[in-house]
């Protein structure tokens, strides 16, 4: 703006100027002296124009209504149409070009400019194209499938020719506008922020589809409950996907918000939790193989017992016992299906049986003083609940409840107390998981510490409960 005053003043006082340079008002110096004048205010102008309508456009129009800043590309197209137009101005004006031999001019230019800036000049329309489509902002997590690789990450600025894209990996992908034309593009903000992902397994084909589903529901309802987790909302699931000869495969589903968490990691914990609870449950993935067996087939209930065997010994408790109390223990083990929602046990009721967590994932709740309940723990398979009340005569000391569809192994008093004959080891095991627990729930319900016993740890102190509990029982 000062310019421009400067350069009208300057204006007022050219007769004086042009007498105090010695040159006639009709000489060729004082012609190109008065045209270099009138191009400096017509360019003057543009740039003031330019810079007022930026300044409208970004903080009136596109902050306060948009609530964002236009991307760059706007603001150097607008740059470019007001440069163009005082150019045009200064040829017809200043320099008097007539219309027609402009344009002859102008389209002969037009082409040569043309075929030299191809290559620019299609970034500048494919740029142009996609912010009118408003197919991707500033800030979006998008995913370009191209035929020479794929990439991913944050839109950090849209320029007339590249745009820019952040990288999870901490680099910054500069793609021309061309190619983002010819690209297949994933914007996961649109239509909203969470989007699904998916991850596949291959089972063998001879497990029961329903446990399976089971098994692996858990494992990602597990993984959900877990830091770094997918999303718990949209729950996540479970489909078969393909059934081939090598197996069946399950493609399991979750959600999370790709721009925030890293969707590598997500998956990370989804696998971690699917492992451990095929694991627990005594399946492995499916392998290519091809064997023959030529055998007897096995008794239906020989084979219950003996997944029995296999499950009990997978539990720590009883991971080093001999074979014949197991084989008894299995025996006598009932098995129970507890459908989502369901409790095993209530806080206060009395109790005469402890459980292990074959399938499925529990939760495990107690009552606070101020009357409402809390979870303490998750249980998961291969862990084991009930033993308090089993153990002590007291009345249970939480609620359990299936988290999601379980199947749990009940073991009853009479079978408990045998093991324990043969194996009076149990009950050390068993105390120091007690004391742990019993502590874990004082602490949540900030309840003053169990009494102790002088130079005695609490899992001491339990493991002498339970003997002078058992002895009594046994009229010892
Ligand atoms: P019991 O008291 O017989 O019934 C409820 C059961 O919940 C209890 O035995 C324990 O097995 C289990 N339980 C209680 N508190 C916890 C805890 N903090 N962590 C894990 N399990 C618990």
């Amino acid at each position: 703006m000062l310019l421009l005053v400067v350069l009208f003043a300057a204006g007022q006082y050219q007769p004086w100027l042009w007498k105090l340079s010695a040159l006639e008002h009709d000489s060729a110096g004082a012609l190109l002296s008065h045209r270099l004048f009138l191009v400096c205010v017509w360019l003057v102008g543009a740039s003031l124009i330019h810079q007022l309508l930026g300044v409208i456009l970004v903080e009136g129009v596109s902050l306060r209504v948009l609530g964002k800043r236009p991307p760059k590309l706007m603001k150097d197209i607008l740059g470019v149409a007001i440069f163009l137009m005082a150019g045009i101005g200064i040829a017809r004006v200043v320099f008097a070009v007539p219309f027609t031999g402009f344009w002859a001019m102008s389209s002969v230019f037009g082409i040569i400019l043309g075929l030299a800036l191809r290559p620019i000049i299609l970034d500048f329309f494919s740029g142009l194209g996609a912010n009118l489509e408003r197919a991707f902002d500033i800030g979006d997590w998008i995913a370009i499938e191209h035929r020479d690789g794929s990439h991913r990450g944050w839109i950090e600025q849209i320029n007339w020719r590249t745009v820019r894209i952040r990288t999870r990996d901490g680099n910054i992908l500069i793609l021309p506008n061309s190619r983002l034309a010819t690209s297949v593009i994933t914007n996961y903000r649109l239509p909203r922020s969470v989007s699904r992902f998916g991850l596949r397994v291959k089972l063998e084909l001879d497990t029961p589809t329903d446990r399976a589903l089971r098994i692996l529901n858990s494992a990602v309802n597990a993984a959900a409950a877990r830091p770094g987790g997918p999303r718990k909302e949209p729950a996540p699931g479970v489909v078969i996907s393909e059934v081939s000869a090598e197996g069946v495969e399950y493609w399991i589903r979750f959600w999370l918000n790709p721009a925030e968490e890293s969707q590598d990691e997500v998956t990370h914990i989804v696998y971690q939790c699917v492992l451990v609870h095929l694991s627990k449950a005594g399946l492995s993935l499916a392998q290519p193989r091809e064997s023959v067996f030529l055998a007897r087939l096995p008794r239906a209930s020989a084979n219950a017992l003996e997944e029995r065997i296999q499950f009990l010994r997978r539990v720590d408790l009883f991971a080093r016992f001999p074979e014949e109390p197991l084989r008894h223990l299995a025996g006598e083990l009932r098995q129970r299906q507890t459908p989502r929602g369901q409790c095993l046990v209530r806080a206060g009721e009395p109790g005469e049986s402890m459980f292990l967590l074959a399938e499925g994932v529990l939760s495990v709740q107690i009552g606070m003083r101020d009357g409402k309940t809390r979870e303490v723990r998750v249980l998961n398979p291969g862990e084991f609940f009930g033993e308090i009340s089993l153990l002590t005569g007291a009345p249970r000391s939480a609620t359990v409840m299936a988290a999601t569809d379980c199947v749990v192994f009940e073991i009853r008093r009479e079978s408990l107390a045998l093991l324990l004959e043969q194996q009076p080891e149990l009950l050390e095991g068993l105390s120091e998981v007690m004391a742990t627990r019993r502590e874990a729930d004082g602490l949540a319900n900030s309840a003053p510490a169990e009494t102790a016993m002088p130079g005695l740890s609490q899992a001491q102190v339990w493991l002498l409960r339970l003997r002078t509990f058992f002895a009594l029982r046994n009229g010892d």
